[in-house]
């Protein structure tokens, strides 16, 4: 049985297979630019996070009704009880469907039929993470934001994504600033291919509770210092800083030293159908590379639930069940 755990970086888009690609692309006569799974299974392999992002972007193109975003939802979910996960905040992003003319509301009613009883279905509770793309314009954020307010009660955080270099947290502080307003809870991506001191800004800027990847920290250890001292948990994806070549191998991957040096650091997929492997495999990965013993393995996992946006009961629920289970 897998450790019990909660997944707090996870890109809904980033999920879809390539079966499920093709059957909606076949459905909505969405053209792919790939003949079979095969081949398109075998374009995942990536210099870097932008080209990434461009398959990851021309693959949403499938994604056109409520139904798809409902199939979308359910399927992750599906994987993600099987694996463990009792609590999944999960990310998307409106501007990659608004852009090419899905409505918010279709994405925003589809995920939502698609999360609707989880708890029941899954045995996960989960969250939506609105997520703005930081390589669009901080314009566009704020009308993706006003697409969203009729749906605030679906919506727990909202979160900064896409292409990291050249596009700092401070150009969001304004929609970051309106989003505090609502009442939601605030993330970012930050020091993924992007440079240590934008998880300082989007920390003092943006008052962010949570850093996305963050693995560059490392280079900074002032601000390791900082992040120790006030508990800044940080969303680790081990699976995808391999694939986009943030560093060169899984036995090369700081998540061992982060630990050491009392980071609050959680394990996550990221974009598991791209990335070779859910949240679970992640784990098995690091454990297997790094050597991580079994009280490591316990501390990822409570930081997950520690770092998770829930209410007290539930959280006490989940890590009193976390405390029940054998390594
Ligand atoms: N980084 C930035 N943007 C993204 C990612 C990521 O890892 N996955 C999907 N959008
Ligand atoms: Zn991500």
């Amino acid at each position: 049985m897998p450790v019990p755990k909660a997944e707090l970086h996870i890109h809904i888009e980033g999920t879809l297979e390539p079966e499920l690609a093709f059957a909606l692309a076949a459905r909505n006569g969405a053209e792919l630019p790939f003949d079979s799974v095969a081949q398109l299974r075998d374009a995942y392999r990536f210099e870097d996070l932008q080209s990434f992002l461009d398959l990851y972007y021309r693959l949403t193109d499938v994604l056109r009704t409520e139904q798809d975003f409902a199939e979308l939802a359910e399927a992750y979910l599906a994987r993600a009880g099987a694996e463990g996960v009792r609590h999944a905040e999960i990310f998307f992003d409106p501007q990659a469907h608004t852009g090419r003319g899905v409505p918010f509301s279709t994405v925003i009613e589809g995920l939502s039929k698609g999360l609707h009883d989880s708890a029941q279905r899954y045995g996960i509770s989960t969250g939506l993470i609105l997520c703005f793309l930081r390589d669009q314009s901080a314009e566009s954020a704020m009308e993706t934001l006003r697409a969203a307010e009729p749906y605030l009660d679906r919506i727990i955080a909202v979160g900064l994504d896409s292409a990291e270099v050249g596009h700092p947290p401070a150009k969001f502080a304004a929609v970051y600033q309106r989003a505090r307003e609502l009442g939601l809870r605030a993330v970012a991506h930050a020091g993924e291919e992007g440079p240590p001191h934008y998880v300082a800004e989007a920390l003092d800027v943006l008052r962010v509770e949570r850093i996305d990847h963050g693995i560059r920290v490392l280079e900074d250890p002032a601000l390791v210092e900082r992040l120790v001292r006030e508990r800044i948990p940080l969303t680790v994806c081990p699976f995808s800083n391999v694939r986009l070549r943030v560093v060169d191998q899984l036995a090369d991957h700081p998540l061992r030293r982060m630990l050491e040096l009392g980071l609050v650091a959680t394990v996550n997929s990221d974009d598991p159908a791209y990335f070779g492997g859910y949240v679970h495999e992640n784990f098995d990965g690091v454990r297997d590379a790094l050597g991580l013993s079994a009280d490591q393995l316990r501390t990822l996992a409570r930081n997950s639930f520690e770092a998770a946006f829930l209410d007290a009961p539930t959280r006490t629920r989940y890590l009193e069940e976390l405390a029940a289970y054998q390594f």
